[in-house]
């Protein structure tokens, strides 16, 4: 066997601080994290300039503690890898100018990463070789995309969201709701004591066979529930019942989910699928990771879920991407800038 290849990742797209050394792909090493939701929560969402500035504070101790709980010196590093885009084009740029000064001072190739790849990745990352066809859902704040993968670099975009990402609705629900942000966790959560049937929420398929998503109608038919029609009533949630916001949050959860599921399973029955992968952000989703589970299983397909510390944004997932591109010889040079779109 030969040496084993090291790979330093890092990720600033958004609102989390990343750093992490995986070995040959899927040996994690290290993986530091140091979230800014206590910076953001109190605008609901990522204000890009703190999150740039936050970025900036906080890479440097970050990136110390992954080399330093990997137990690896420099020159056991392989590659610095980075993901350069899709995300906040002043968030990206921190992760991109200190991955380049890295590759530059410490002379190890650079890799450039997608973001929304890398989420594919920690799902990919829970087996060596896949049982092909497979489908990849890929749920975040920013992005819902589903994709035939075949390797890890060999990937069809097959359908995505032509309004609001998943995510961005359960953040955006929740603050109707005046549920603490990020809102994912929180609408989970107040949808335990709900019911799913509560309020007949739309569930938009858009044209027949249609492999894309729409959520912003979702969104302003929780609105118009909680505002009444227009946006003519009062905000009523203030007045509400505990039980009443939980039946609001379970019931559009379920309609989020329905539609996930029916398009993942119209793409996966599509291309006969033995394999359906699951990650990103909204993969943490219990009721989400439960519905897939039920599809693949009377279908007879393997799922494969990221694990719940890798849905969220991380660094492992980049680094684990780029040991991939290593292989294949594809790095970047040093003219690498961030891009807002993937
Ligand atoms: O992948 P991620 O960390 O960042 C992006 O690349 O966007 O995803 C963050 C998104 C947020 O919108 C958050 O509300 C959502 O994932 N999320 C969840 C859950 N945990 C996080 N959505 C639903 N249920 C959850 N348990
Ligand atoms: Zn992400």
């Amino acid at each position: 066997m030969g040496k084993e290849v090291n790979i330093l990742g890092i990720e600033t797209s958004c609102d989390e601080t990343a750093a992490a050394v995986v070995a040959d792909g899927h040996i994690i090493k290290s993986s530091v994290v140091a979230s800014q939701v206590e910076l953001h929560e109190k605008y609901g969402g990522v204000v890009p300039e703190i999150a740039s500035r936050a970025h900036i504070e906080k890479l440097y101790p970050v990136l110390s503690e992954a080399i330093e709980q990997a137990e690896l010196e420099k020159d056991d590093i392989d590659a610095v890898a980075v993901a350069d885009r899709p995300g906040l084009v002043v968030a990206l740029i921190i992760g991109v100018t200190t991955a380049k000064t890295l590759a530059l001072a410490w002379k190890k190739p650079l890799i450039a990463i997608n973001h929304v790849h890398a989420h594919l990745q920690s799902a990919m990352m829970e087996k060596a070789n896949l049982d092909l066809p497979a489908v990849a859902l890929i749920v975040s704040g920013g992005h819902t995309n589903l994709y035939e993968c075949d390797t890890p670099l060999d990937l069809k975009l097959l359908g995505s969201t032509i309004d609001d990402a998943a995510g961005e609705a359960f953040d955006k629900v929740a603050t109707i709701l005046h549920l603490p942000y990020p809102g994912g966790p929180s609408i989970e959560k107040a949808a335990e004591k709900g019911n799913p049937k509560a309020i007949d929420f739309p569930r938009s398929m858009l044209e027949a066979g249609s492999l894309d998503f729409s959520f912003s109608g979702i969104k302003t038919a929780v609105l118009y529930h909680c505002h009444g029609q227009d946006m003519k009533g009062q905000d009523k949630v203030p007045s509400m019942s505990q039980q009443e916001i939980a039946d609001i949050a379970a019931s559009f959860q379920a309609a989020v989910v329905d539609v996930l599921l029916a398009k993942t399973k119209l793409a996966a029955d599509r291309l006969n699928a033995k394999t359906v992968l699951l990650g990103g952000g909204v993969a943490a989703n219990l009721s989400l990771r439960k519905a897939l589970e039920r599809m693949c299983e009377q279908a007879g397909r393997t799922l494969l879920v990221a694990p719940k510390p890798y849905c969220t944004d991380n660094a492992v997932m980049v680094a684990s991407l780029a040991y991939y591109k290593y292989k294949a010889g594809q790095f970047a040079d040093l003219t690498l800038e961030p891009k807002a779109r993937g």
